[in-house]
């Protein structure tokens, strides 16, 4: 077999049509078999609860080449446990681990010819998701469920990928303080989109949300978590029930120990205290780790490290990072799944 005929290093974060997408059913209970369909469309009941209450929920994972040409994946068991958290909060069944790493596994062998090779920057993305359906009027749990994964190849998440981009602070919540912020689930980003939008329009790559009871302190920036670095080389990333637990991020916690023996926080980030930085930057699997210029807030914009100069602690937390997800440096026991 050969690759698709793409031009790998220019592939932006965007749909690509591949042929395979796994799908299962649950009904009375149970899971079915699940298979792989070629079909990128879905039929189902205009009273499915995920079209009207938003009873679905959805994560991000990669496929990556290594140098010889194996694929593998980054800690998908991670973001099945994340998927059966968000299904606890919104009363979905839950995927078993093994049936979601099998449905990942299936979809990227089935698509093989879109799965970048290794040395191109380019990635195959995964996108499961798992939909209430049937026929239901009152706010109530869905008694059917779909369950899916589709992929495609992508590129940076944010433009020019691992070069600064500035946010601005939104005056919109993401989420509310006891509410699904912690969660993913689609209407924390039907809310995102017209701070996003608002951002955009004023030159930002995205905005930076604030906790939603005190606005003072650093939550998320767009559909990632925030992380910067003292000015003493302390890796602090912000604390809060209503943030999305991201993997890259609790992975870069153990990377900064474990690798440089940086000390590391989990911790309130107050807005008026960004001068504590040297460096900052925005993780997650879409996003990487993006390092930030600046931020803007109350009519200032704070710059970093530089507008245009990844800082040195952002750029080999990236090195290695990247270096893990494509084989190329030794991965913590477990984080690794090979798919082929
Ligand atoms: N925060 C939000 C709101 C997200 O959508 C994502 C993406 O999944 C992240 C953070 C990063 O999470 P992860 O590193 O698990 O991809
Ligand atoms: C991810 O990083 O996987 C995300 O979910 C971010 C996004 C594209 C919504």
């Amino acid at each position: 077999m050969t690759k698709a005929p793409l031009e790998w290093g220019k592939l932006a974060f965007s749909y690509m049509k591949t042929d395979y997408r796994y799908i299962s059913h649950w009904k009375n209970g149970a899971w079915d078999e699940g298979r792989l369909v070629t079909d990128n469309t879905l039929s189902i009941s205009e009273g499915s609860t995920a079209l009207h209450y938003g009873q679905q929920c959805f994560e991000g994972l990669k496929a990556y080449t290594r140098k010889d040409g194996h694929i593998q994946l980054f800690r998908p068991d991670r973001n099945a446990a994340r998927m059966q958290a968000t299904c606890d909060r919104i009363m979905m069944p839950h995927v078993p681990t093994e049936k979601f790493i099998d449905a990942c596994d299936q979809v990227v062998k089935a698509n093989w010819k879109y799965v970048p090779p290794y040395g191109t920057g380019a990635t195959l993305y995964l996108r499961p998701f798992l939909i209430g359906v049937g026929d239901n009027i009152g706010v109530s749990p869905a008694k059917e469920y779909i369950f899916s994964v589709f992929c495609m190849p992508v590129g940076p998440y944010f433009k020019g990928g691992m070069t600064p981009v500035n946010f601005m602070v939104s005056n919109y919540d993401r989420a509310a303080p006891n509410g699904t912020g912690a969660a993913k689930v689609g209407g924390n980003y039907a809310g995102s989109l017209l701070p996003h939008e608002e951002a955009v329009h004023k030159g930002f790559a995205d905005c930076i949300y604030l906790d939603p009871t005190t606005h003072t302190k650093i939550e998320e920036v767009g559909a990632a978590n925030f992380f910067g670095i003292t000015k003493d080389g302390t890796f602090v990333t912000p604390k809060s029930p209503s943030i999305l637990p991201s993997i890259t991020k609790y992975s870069l916690l153990e990377v900064a120990k474990n690798y440089f023996g940086m000390k590391t926080e989990e911790r309130d980030v107050y807005i008026d205290k960004i001068e504590e930085f040297a460096e900052a930057g925005a993780c997650g699997t879409a996003a990487v780790i993006t390092p930030i210029g600046g931020i803007y807030h109350k009519g200032k914009l704070h710059v970093f490290h530089s507008e245009t100069e990844v800082g040195p602690t952002t750029k080999k937390l990236y090195e290695t990072l990247v270096g893990i997800q494509y084989g190329d440096v030794k991965a913590p026991e477990g984080w690794i799944h090979l798919v082929d």
